[in-house]
């Protein structure tokens, strides 16, 4: 949103500017001598040459209206009677003088077909300017025979369908001081079409000439070179736009010093490099877009000295350190995007002080420390975007009650504190998201209602208390996000259903009793997208499910809902279930097979028993299955073979399975989890799996696989964790086997099995520290399936997480981690039949936490390196033959 957002204002500051250039024809005839007739035949020649529809200049209209199409303009050029004179036309302007067609100004006039050099377009040689913008050439080449307009001082073809080779023949038109070829963004739907291109003749030789350019417009022209150094050359430059033009190298910081320069623009190219210069002259820059090129380094405090930027657009780009305060000098600033850079630091107080900001975004990004109270002065912001920051402290009350303010996004940061929304006005918010914060208490709302609220998100804070009745006032809410909070009492669905837009509804994770009256099932009901309600103390299917039928997000998981799937959910109502969780209630029977479009079905938790059918292997867009601790039972069916090819976590832990996996199961490729541990699993492993690319976790812990360890999954590059205990593995590891690299793993456990030899601790060479460095603390091992809605707020994609949870023995005891952390590093080589001593080399294995070498033959001395092992947290040797004295 922030891409286009930012386009469009720059656009719509383009048309600003230009405003002061339009052309209009009409002045009276008794003034002027009559149009000379080779030139009004020219004209309506052209004329006939178009086939004249609204939707030629409609289609532009609605990727960003310019003017709103003007058709009739040339349907009123005739010879006939009194309006025969062309001077009189709509959008022809005449020397006054001598009579001579001067101007044409065309823009949105609807016309649509091809152009050419027999254009009796190219006989009007007295033009000066001309404007064909907003119309439909069909992709025409540009004619060469645009040099035969040599008095060109504007010529404008932005976004009228031209496509191919600029000609050269208009770095010829000296005179031209606006140049305007800007077409659709080559990224911008509608995708494919051909675009123009400036690659032969280039940017440079094109401008070389052009001397007097006051303005350059080639948004989404293929360009792909490097910008010539020419261009700081132009010194009457006031507007230079080449966004999405494919430029790369570094960008020549003399454009910056061009003393005219206005309006300066390069956004979307992704390979263009830079960086601010110091501003130490105050030039007339209004306008300064670096958004999503590769633009670096910090801003200079200097910035302060451009004293008539009025906006600011540099998201999406390398910049970092801190935001200078002199960017609060900036007082005519009304639009700042900031956002998706690597700036650091306090947001600083000063940005308080523009005051005619509207948009303001400072998003992904690492800021800390608190909001400014200085943003409350805010008073023209219509949205305030700081999310995925490191922002502490409270929420200022004012900001949040700022009138003009439509959308405030302030999710993944660290706020703390009470939320009041003391409401006394009428207020414009659509969009409120504070989730993934810490913010405690009841919220509240002024006595206002939200009636134009569509989107609260609070999921994920501390939030306790009711859930605030002012809630079921915001007549106009769509999506209303509340899960993972402390919120309690009892909560009636008939309360959610007088929200009569409401189509997602989330209040998963609170300490929340939802009641559904059975009558509640009504064919008028709306339809619902999205609902949660995990941990809400129900005990059965609710009712008002049989009608839902375009649900895409199912989340009845943690609840006490006992017996069988009822059959009426595999009706109609679940036909576009994405995501169905009906993880950890006391389900029984057979397992239910989820609809066709399921993405991420998880039912782990229940006590369902039987076998998996055979009808599963139809599922074919599932990436997550997780059917985890119930009592499901008999072999995998042999469907498997083809199943999944989108599947990414496959997780069987604790049931009853038996007998081998196909020798020809691959899994689709996408697999990333596959945990089968707890089960009566037999035979050998699949060779296959060492196609998996993607594998991350493969857990095969307590069944019966009879195999030699599996060196043969060593180069999988993203292998993170091995988990082989408790089978009847087999066989010497010692003889170290070039092609053992395991680049990523981290947890390795072959313990309780019958492998012998040496410690194979050649297995774990690559094992280095730097694996680790680059993870954050708090991520767990997890996987994402994307689901999305169909409609509503923002069509949101939200991401489903899979958690991988696992068995290991800590010092001593069996634990079970219910997530396991990215950091976590654990070797258990333990009751295994391993002899020899153990070498010096076990430093290697520097950044372990858990090493448990118990239960094995070991002779000799400990180590004295293991003291190098600074990390282990558990270290366990017991039951083994070692000598000598402790280290
Ligand atoms: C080209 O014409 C369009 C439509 O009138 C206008 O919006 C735009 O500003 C013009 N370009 C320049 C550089 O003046
Ligand atoms: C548009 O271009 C296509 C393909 O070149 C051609 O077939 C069609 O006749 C053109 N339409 C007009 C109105 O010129
Ligand atoms: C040029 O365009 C005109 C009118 O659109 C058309 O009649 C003529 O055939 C075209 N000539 C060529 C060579 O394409
Ligand atoms: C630019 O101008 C120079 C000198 O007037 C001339 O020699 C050259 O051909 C021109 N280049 C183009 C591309 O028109
Ligand atoms: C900001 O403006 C104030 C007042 O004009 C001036 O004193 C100060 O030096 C400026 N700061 C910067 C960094 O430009
Ligand atoms: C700008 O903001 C700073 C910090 O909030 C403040 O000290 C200063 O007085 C403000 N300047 C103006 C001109 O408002
Ligand atoms: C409410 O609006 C009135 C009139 O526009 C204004 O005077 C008052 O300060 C506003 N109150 C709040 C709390 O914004
Ligand atoms: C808010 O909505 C409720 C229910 O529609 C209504 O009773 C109340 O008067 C509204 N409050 C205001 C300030 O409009
Ligand atoms: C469904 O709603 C309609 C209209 O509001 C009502 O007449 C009907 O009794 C309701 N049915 C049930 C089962 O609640």
């Amino acid at each position: 949103m922030g891409f286009s957002l930012s386009l469009f204002i720059f656009m719509a500051l383009f048309f600003l500017l230009s405003r002061l250039h339009l052309i209009v024809g009409q002045s009276s005839p008794f003034m002027q001598p009559l149009c000379h007739h080779d030139q009004s035949s020219a004209l309506l020649q052209f004329k006939q040459s178009f086939i004249i529809h609204k939707s030629a200049s409609m289609k532009s209209w609605f990727d960003f209206p310019p003017d709103y199409p003007h058709c009739q303009k040339v349907g009123s050029w005739t010879v006939e009677g009194d309006k025969s004179d062309c001077c009189s036309w709509d959008g022809v302007e005449c020397d006054k003088d001598t009579g001579h067609v001067i101007g044409l100004e065309l823009s949105s006039s609807c016309l649509y077909g091809s152009i050419n050099y027999t254009s009796s377009l190219f006989r009007l040689v007295h033009l000066q300017r001309l404007n064909l913008a907003f119309n439909d050439f069909n992709y025409s080449h540009i004619p060469h025979q645009v040099r035969d307009l040599p008095r060109l001082t504007h010529l404008n073809l932005s976004w009228s369908n031209f496509h191919g080779q600029i000609p050269l023949e208009i770095s010829q038109l000296s005179h031209l001081s606006s140049l305007d070829l800007s077409q659709d963004y080559p990224g911008i739907p509608p995708l494919g079409h051909p675009h123009l291109e400036l690659k032969k003749p280039s940017l440079r030789s094109l401008v070389g000439n052009l001397t007097r350019l006051q303005k350059l417009d080639l948004s989404g022209v293929d360009i792909s070179s490097t910008v010539p150094n020419i261009l700081a050359n132009l010194s009457l430059l006031t507007f230079l736009s080449l966004g999405g033009c494919g430029l790369h190298g570094e960008f020549p910081i003399g454009i910056f010093k061009l003393s005219n320069l206005r309006v300066l623009s390069v956004i979307g190219n992704e390979g263009l490099t830079g960086y601010l210069p110091d501003f130490t002259w105050s030039g007339p820059l209004e306008a300064l877009n670096l958004a999503a090129t590769s633009f670096s380094r910090e801003l200079p405090a200097s910035m302060g000295n451009l004293g008539f930027l009025n906006d600011l657009s540099l998201w999406g780009c390398n910049f970092s350190g801190s935001i200078p305060s002199s960017l609060g000098n900036l007082t005519k600033l009304t639009e700042l995007a900031l956002g998706r850079n690597s700036f650091v630091g306090n947001v600083p107080s000063s940005l308080g002080n523009l005051t005619k900001l509207t948009y303001l975004d400072l998003s992904v990004n690492s800021f800390v420390g608190n909001i400014p109270p200085s943003l409350g002065n805010l008073a023209q912001l219509s949205l305030l975007g700081i999310s995925f920051n490191q922002l502490t402290g409270p929420i200022p009350t004012k900001l949040v009650n700022l009138p003009q303010l439509i959308d405030i996004y302030l999710e993944e940061n660290l706020l703390s504190g009470e939320l009041h929304f003391g409401l006394m006005n009428e207020t414009q918010l659509e969009a409120i998201n504070l989730s993934n914060n810490q913010l405690t208490g009841p919220v509240t709302f002024g006595p206002m209602n939200l009636t134009q609220l569509l989107f609260l998100d609070l999921s994920t804070n501390k939030l306790h208390g009711q859930i605030s009745n002012s809630v079921f006032n915001f007549k106009n809410l769509q999506v209303l996000y509340l899960s993972e909070n402390y919120l309690n009492g009892i909560v009636e669905f008939a309360e959610f259903v007088k929200l009569k837009h409401l189509i997602a509804l989330d209040i998963s994770g609170n300490q929340l009793s939802l009641l559904t009256k059975e009558t509640s099932a009504n064919a008028t009901l709306q339809k619902f997208q999205v609902l949660g309600f995990s941990s809400c103390n129900l005990s059965k299917f609710p009712n008002f499910l049989r009608d839902q039928d375009e649900l895409v997000f199912l989340n009845l998981s943690n609840n006490k809902i006992h017996g069988q799937v009822p059959e009426w959910m595999w009706n109609k109502s679940t036909a576009s279930l994405q995501v169905l969780d009906l993880e950890s209630n006391s389900l029984q029977g057979s397992l239910p097979i989820p609809p066709v479009a399921t993405l991420h079905f998880d039912i782990s938790n229940n006590s369902l028993t039987g076998n998996v059918p055979k009808l599963f292997c139809t599922l074919i867009f599932l990436q997550v299955l997780d059917l985890a601790n119930n009592n499901l039972s008999g072999s995998l069916p042999h469907c498997l073979d083809n199943f999944g090819a989108s599947l990414s976590v496959l997780d069987l832990r604790r049931n009853k399975f038996q007998g081998s996996i196909p020798q020809t199961w691959i899994g689709g490729g996408q697999l990333r989890v596959i945990n089968f541990s707890q089960n009566k699993f037999q035979g050998h492993l699949p060779r296959l799996l060492a196609k998996c690319t993607w594998l991350r976790v493969l857990d095969l812990s307590d069944n019966q696989f009879i195999d030699i360890f599996p060196f043969w999954l060593g180069h999988l590059p993203n292998l993170e964790v091995l988990i082989l205990r408790s089978n009847k593995f087999n066989g010497s590891m010692g003889t170290p086997q070039t092609y053992f690299k395991f680049p990523n793993l981290r947890i390795l456990d072959i313990s309780h099995n019958d492998f012998m030899g040496k410690l194979p601790l050649r297995l774990l060479e690559n094992w280095k520290a730097k694996n680790f460095e680059n993870v954050q603390l708090s991520t767990y091992i997890q996987e994402y399936s994307d689901f999305q809605m169909q409609k509503g707020f923002g069509y949101n994609i939200l991401p489903q997480a899979y958690t991988y949870s696992m068995m290991m023995t800590n010092k001593g005891n069996s634990m079970f981690y219910e997530k396991v952390q990215e950091l976590f590093t654990a070797i258990d080589f333990s009751s295994n039949n391993f002899v020899g001593e153990i070498p010096e080399s076990i430093e290697n294995l520097k950044g372990a936490q858990l090493l448990n070498l118990s239960n094995n033959a070991l002779i000799g001395h400990i180590p004295s390196s293991l003291g190098n092992l600074i990390e282990l947290e558990a270290l366990d040797l017991s039951y083994n033959k070692l000598s000598g004295e402790i280290p």
